[in-house]
């Protein structure tokens, strides 16, 4: 049977960690408006270029992240939806062109979250994710699955990671609230390992 999950979360959350996982797991399409926005940084909008957006950890505005998510959407069986909505107008859009099985709630404290962004490292080959601390590579700065080298995001540092924080107090935060309201949401601890937190993950989408 094939899944529509939704993660919501914080920067830092681990929506990216878990996401991977869920994908793999259940064959679903990892759909994530970050990655595709990071893709393509310098391409032209009606609104300029994400690039200014995404460096400042500012929003990209609603219409080109809806276009991203109703196409990638139009073209799964299955997903595991990441980083969207983020505006209560990109819930109601979505909520426009497909139906949930599953949302899931990541709860991590706003102290743990810094630590994980500033601590965070990406291999610039395969996007696989790392951290210094909680999640290191074998080799420092190399990556475990392609040996490509990791690097830190430009909206990483703690200036900027405040910052994407403080945008999500005020616009991602009554998302959660619009699907706690609506009865469908369920909360899991973010706060422990990777591997638990994918359990109690997994035990929700299979209820
Ligand atoms: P995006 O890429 O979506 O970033 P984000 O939401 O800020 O989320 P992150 O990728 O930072 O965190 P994550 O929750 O995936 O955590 P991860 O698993 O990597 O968005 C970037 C920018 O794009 C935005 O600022 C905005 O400009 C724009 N944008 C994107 N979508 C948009 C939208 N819909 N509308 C408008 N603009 C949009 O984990 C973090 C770290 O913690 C890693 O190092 C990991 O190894 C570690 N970790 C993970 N889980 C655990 C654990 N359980 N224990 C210990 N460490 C852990």
């Amino acid at each position: 049977m094939s899944h529509r999950i939704l993660l919501l979360g914080a920067p830092g959350a681990g929506k990216g960690t878990q996401s991977a996982k869920l994908a793999d797991a259940y064959d679903l399409e990892h759909v994530t408006t970050g990655d595709a926005l990071r893709a393509n940084k310098d391409v032209e909008t009606e609104h300029g270029t994400p690039r200014s957006y995404m460096e400042a950890g500012e929003l990209v505005p609603d219409p080109v992240v809806n276009e991203i998510v109703e196409q990638a959407l139009s073209d799964a069986d299955g997903f595991v939806l990441d980083g969207y909505p983020r505006t209560l107008e990109q819930a109601e859009f979505l909520s426009s062109i497909t139906d949930l099985d599953a949302v899931v709630f990541l709860d991590v404290d706003e102290a743990v979250l810094v630590d994980r962004l500033t601590g965070r490292r990406v291999c610039e080959s395969c996007g696989a994710n790392y951290h210094v601390e909680f999640q290191p590579p074998e080799e420092p700065g190399v990556c475990d699955e392609c040996g490509g080298d990791l690097v830190q995001r430009e909206d990483d540092t703690e200036e900027t990671a405040r910052e994407r924080l403080a945008v999500y107090e005020e616009n991602t935060a009554p998302v959660v609230e619009h699907f706690r309201t609506e009865g469908v949401l369920e909360t899991v601890d973010g706060e422990a390992p990777p591997e638990a937190v994918f359990e109690r993950i997994q035990s929700v989408v299979e209820s």
